[in-house]
Parts: C-alpha cells; sequence; structure tokens
C-alpha cells in the first residue's frame, strides 16, 4: 500500500497588510499559519509589552474551523527588520533575554510556535550599504547561539521554523555548514524564500521563482545539512516587474536591466517592483500589465513578458508553473512541505490559492489509512 503517513507541512503566512480570509472550506488542508509580523527589538531586554499580535491568534484559529488543530504561529522580524535580532544576538546574556521574551510571548499569545525571520544573519540585508557584511559577519556563529536559547525557553513542545533566503549570494553569506548543522537541531523546519530570486541588486533578466533557480536553492539547503523533511519550498502569490536597459526580444532571460538601485546608498530607484493580486495595479502599469497576462510566455522555467514598448520584464508563477514544481522540486528531493506569501495577498480570487490546495492533496497529504485495504490496494 503507498502510504505516505508522514505529516506533511502547509504552511500559509497571515500579513497585516492584507488579513483577509475566503471560506473557510478553502482552508481546509493548511497545516500552519503563520502571522506576520512582530518586531524583533521588542524582544531585547528585560521589556515587557503587551505582545499583541496584528490579529488575535484565537480569531484566526476560529478562520480555519475545518481543522482544529491547526497551527498558529507568530513571526518575528521581516525584511529590513535586523536591528532587535542583532542586539539580542551580541552577548549570552542577551540571547537569554530575548528567548524569554519568545516564551512570554508565546503564552501570552496562545500562540504554537514562533517563526524566526532575521533577514540576515551577517549581512545582505536592506542596510547592506550602510552596515557592511564585514561588520556583521560576528551574526553568523551567533544566529545559531540565539536559536539554541530560544529552543530551550520554548521547550520542545513549542514549534519554531526560520525563514531563509532563497538567492545564491545571500544563502553563502551565513547558511553554510557550520550554521546550518546547528540551526537544524532547533528548528523544525526551514521556510525557504524560492521567490524574489530577482531582486533590484541584480543586472539581467530572470525569472524571480523559477523552477531551476528554486531547485537550485533547495539543493543547497540539502547539501549544506539540513534533512529534506524540514525543507519547505516558497510560492510567491504576487508579480514582479523591472525595467531592462535596452532590447530584450533576442534574449528574454540574461539581458541587461536598468540599474534599479543606488550603488551608494542601496536605495530605489524606480525601476522595479511587485503588487499582489489583491493589490490595486498601479495606473502606470496596467497596460503593460494587461499585455503581459495576454502574452505570456514560458521558457520551461517560468512565466514572463518582455514589454517592449515599456522595456518592462515581468515575471510570475501561474497554476501551470505551480504545479511544475510539485514533480520538479517537491516530489524529486522529498520534502517535507510547502509554504505560501500570503493568504491575503492572493485574495479575493485565490487563484493560487486553490491551486496549492489542490497540488497539496495531489502530491504531500498522507493518505489516510483504511483499516481494512481494498484488494486493489495490495
Ligand atoms: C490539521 O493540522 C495539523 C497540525 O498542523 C496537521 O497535523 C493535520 O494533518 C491537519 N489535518 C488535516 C485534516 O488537514
Ligand atoms: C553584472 O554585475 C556583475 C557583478 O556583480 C558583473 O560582473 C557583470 O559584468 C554585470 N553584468 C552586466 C551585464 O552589467
Amino acid at each position: 500500500m503507498a502510504c505516505v503517513c508522514q505529516a506533511s507541512r502547509y504552511v500559509l503566512y497571515l500579513t497585516a497588510q492584507h488579513p483577509i480570509f475566503p471560506p473557510d472550506a478553502h482552508l481546509a488542508d493548511v497545516t500552519h499559519v503563520v502571522l506576520a509580523f512582530m518586531k524583533s527589538s521588542s524582544f531585547i531586554g528585560r521589556s515587557s509589552p503587551t505582545w499583541e499580535p496584528f490579529t488575535s491568534v484565537e480569531s484566526v484559529r476560529a478562520k480555519f474551523s475545518k481543522n482544529k488543530s491547526v497551527q498558529i504561529m507568530i513571526a518575528i522580524g521581516g525584511w529590513g527588520d535586523t536591528n532587535g535580532f542583532s542586539a539580542a544576538a551580541a552577548s549570552p546574556m542577551g540571547r537569554k533575554a530575548f528567548a524569554e521574551n519568545v516564551k512570554a510571548m508565546l503564552d501570552a499569545t496562545h500562540a504554537d510556535g514562533v517563526d524566526i525571520d532575521w533577514e540576515y544573519p551577517g549581512g545582505n540585508g536592506e542596510d547592506y550599504k550602510q552596515i557592511t557584511n564585514s561588520e556583521k559577519s560576528w551574526e553568523v556563529e551567533a544566529y545559531p547561539k540565539l536559536l539554541a536559547e530560544i529552543r530551550a525557553a520554548i521547550g520542545p513542545d513549542k514549534i519554531m521554523s526560520a525563514a531563509v533566503p532563497g538567492k545564491p549570494v545571500d544563502i553563502q553569506v551565513a547558511f553554510k555548514k557550520e550554521t546550518l548543522s546547528e540551526a537544524t537541531k532547533h528548528l523544525d523546519f526551514f521556510n525557504i524564500m524560492t521567490y524574489d530570486l530577482f531582486n533590484r541588486r541584480d543586472n539581467v533578466t530572470m525569472h524571480h521563482t523559477g523552477i531551476d533557480n528554486s531547485l537550485i536553492a533547495i539543493d543547497t539547503y540539502l547539501m549544506n545539512g539540513i534533512p529534506p523533511e524540514k525543507a519547505n519550498l516558497g510560492f510567491a502569490f504576487y508579480v514582479k516587474w523591472y525595467r531592462t536597459d535596452g532590447d530584450c526580444s533576442r534574449k528574454p532571460i540574461g539581458c541587461k536591466t536598468a540599474l534599479m538601485e543606488d550603488p551608494k546608498t542601496g536605495k530605489d530607484l524606480g525601476e522595479s517592483g511587485s503588487f499582489s493580486w489583491h493589490d490595486k495595479v498601479p495606473e502606470e502599469l496596467k497596460k503593460s500589465f494587461h499585455a503581459a497576462l495576454n502574452n505570456r510566455e514560458w521558457d520551461n522555467d517560468g512565466n514572463y513578458y518582455w514589454d517592449a514598448e515599456e522595456r518592462i520584464f515581468w515575471s510570475w508563477d501561474t497554476p501551470a508553473s505551480m504545479a511544475e514544481k510539485f514533480p520538479a522540486i517537491v516530489k524529486r528531493r522529498k520534502l517535507g512541505g510547502v509554504f505560501a506569501w500570503g493568504l491575503g495577498e492572493d485574495a479575493g480570487a485565490y487563484l493560487h490559492l486553490k491551486t496549492l490546495n489542490a497540488l497539496f492533496r495531489k502530491y504531500l497529504k498522507p493518505k489516510p489509512k483504511s483499516i481494512k485495504p481494498q484488494k486493489d490496494e495490495l
């Protein structure tokens, strides 16, 4: 009997920007919901905040009435929020205080676990031009120590996960073998962010959540020692666009982009961006986006469109590209789960959520054990 009886994860981030829910029936397969974010700085020192997430754990649990044992977690940090982690990680006392605050927060909110979104220990974060990676290199060793202290404080029954980068340049800063072999001991799973694989620091076009680069990211973590059952593949419920420099009609992938961030300050130059399926499409992009949706190309790695008139490159997932990733990555590498950023970002059609539901059921959801196996199953 082909019973995949090991638990598989289906994780959704719920963001403060889009705290929106579909009818319960579309949430029946979800195993974990992660509320994003609480600020890392509220966990340092002997603070005694009231620990209020943007929405209560109870109210979220009620939305998932189809699965009473859905695990509700709280994410700390997120893009640009590194100061609290850095301050806490710097000393044994700081780490201990941070960990005790995480424990107090879980007790106060009745959450089932915590997701550590330090982007990233060792650098390459939003402030990488202000604080160089060499000034942050000590954080690489401090990161698993912080995780160890949090695990000691919250105990084995609470869940702890971490969001980790998908781009090779970011992975190599902190997520090497030495770090991951330690981190793995303390974490239940890793949300590997296999999206934003193109960002404004790049200078040639590529898919932002392409199949090949997603597999490369996953394989890097597996090679660096995390067990496949602790790895979750990430899905992005949003679209990315960016401006190119010249004509990309001959060579759409690997074509030179415009300069998208200030090389000195790291500031955004307005030549790239993203929006979720729930956001209003910016007026000035409407025409180009509609052209992209209607004329998209598929190169066996992802969907894209290059708008010759506006010189805009578009990159996004469709149900078809999402479906490719299950045999090509999730099943092939026997991953323990998937996750998406984020639930409300896919409102109100919830096309990508419904697609992920169906794919999860097909490839990952444990099949119910029949007590009396049917003849044809034997
Ligand atoms: C409900 O969530 C729990 C906890 O994550 C999971 O183990 C279980 O498989 C889920 N049940 C269903 C019916 O999806
Ligand atoms: C892109 O940047 C890299 C270094 O980061 C450089 O080696 C390469 O020549 C650049 N490519 C283009 C097309 O500008």
